[in-house]
């Protein structure tokens, strides 16, 4: 049986990785799912691909998050599940964090959702589901993730009030900590294939069941969040990292 049916959802960054598989999931579930991005070319194409809306939106820009909203408003009327998801990977170490950095991740990666968040609020209807997509960096003390992981921390902690605060419109708040998924994220931070590979096996290594995750697999718990499935959770949140968190210091 089709869980979301009837539901209309919004989903940030939805033109690659997991918010392009969570895009299809949705779908397959029933759901009209409208995808935002920053890149005019890239959101058309993926709108085309997986047969829904594309909206041109960056999520640090607050009068282009109006935009949608008013766009979406008008054709749609209001929401159900608003899965805010774009965000993006800057890996600086301490000592070498730049104000470019930190700004980029700040309005983006937090800034970004809050305001995301606020500016749908009112076209989200009494019931709905809000997904934040955060990341197990907010715990593990990853180097190089300083500031990444406290935007994701920042997340976090903004999940549970909401999600107290928002109980009285039945709208629901979690989030998501992922760990280590093969998306394109971590190509987007100019770091060599050498580098890559380095960061991917040492990662790999450490991770319990010794591989990446999809995104198909956080795909499945945003729409399990999204659904009536989930309907007495709020304000919690949800490693999907292999056990990552966990974080074995013998690994086997
Ligand atoms: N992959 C992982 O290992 C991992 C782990 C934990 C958490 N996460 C989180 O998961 C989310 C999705 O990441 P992903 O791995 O799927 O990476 P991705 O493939 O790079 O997707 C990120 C999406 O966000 C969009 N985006 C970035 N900045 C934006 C902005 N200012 N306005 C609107 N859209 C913007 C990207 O657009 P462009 O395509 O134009 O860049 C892309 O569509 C992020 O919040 C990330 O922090 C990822």
């Amino acid at each position: 049986m089709r869980t979301l049916n009837g539901k209309v959802a919004v989903i940030t960054g939805g033109n690659s990785g997991i918010g392009y598989a969570t895009a299809k999931k949705l779908k397959e579930e029933g759901a009209t799912v409208i995808i935002t991005g920053r890149s005019d070319k890239k959101v058309k194409t993926a709108a085309n691909e997986l047969g829904v809306q594309g909206i041109i939106a960056d999520v640090s820009d607050l009068s282009a998050i109006d935009s949608a909203v008013s766009q979406i408003k008008k054709e749609f009327e209001s929401i159900d599940i608003l899965f805010v998801n774009a965000g993006v990977f800057v890996p600086m170490p301490v000592g070498q964090n730049t104000e470019e950095g930190v700004d980029t991740l700040i309005n983006i990666n937090f800034k970004g959702a809050v305001f995301t968040i606020e500016k749908f609020l009112p076209i989200l209807n009494d019931g709905g589901s809000i997904i934040n997509l955060s990341s197990i960096n907010a715990y593990t003390g990853m180097p190089n993730t300083a500031v990444y992981g406290a935007t994701k921390a920042a997340l976090n902690s903004y999940t549970r009030a909401a999600a107290t605060e928002l109980a009285a419109r039945k709208i629901r708040v979690n989030a998501l900590n992922p760990g280590p998924i093969a998306t394109p994220i971590f190509s987007k931070t100019g770091m060599s294939d050498e580098q890559l590979k380095g960061m991917g096996d040492m990662m790999q290594n450490r991770i319990p069941l010794k591989r990446y995750g999809r995104p198909e697999e956080i795909a499945e718990m945003v729409a399990f969040l999204a659904s009536d499935k989930a309907s007495f959770i709020t304000g919690a949140e949800y490693n999907v990292d292999g056990g990552l968190n966990v974080n074995p210091i013998f690994a086997a």
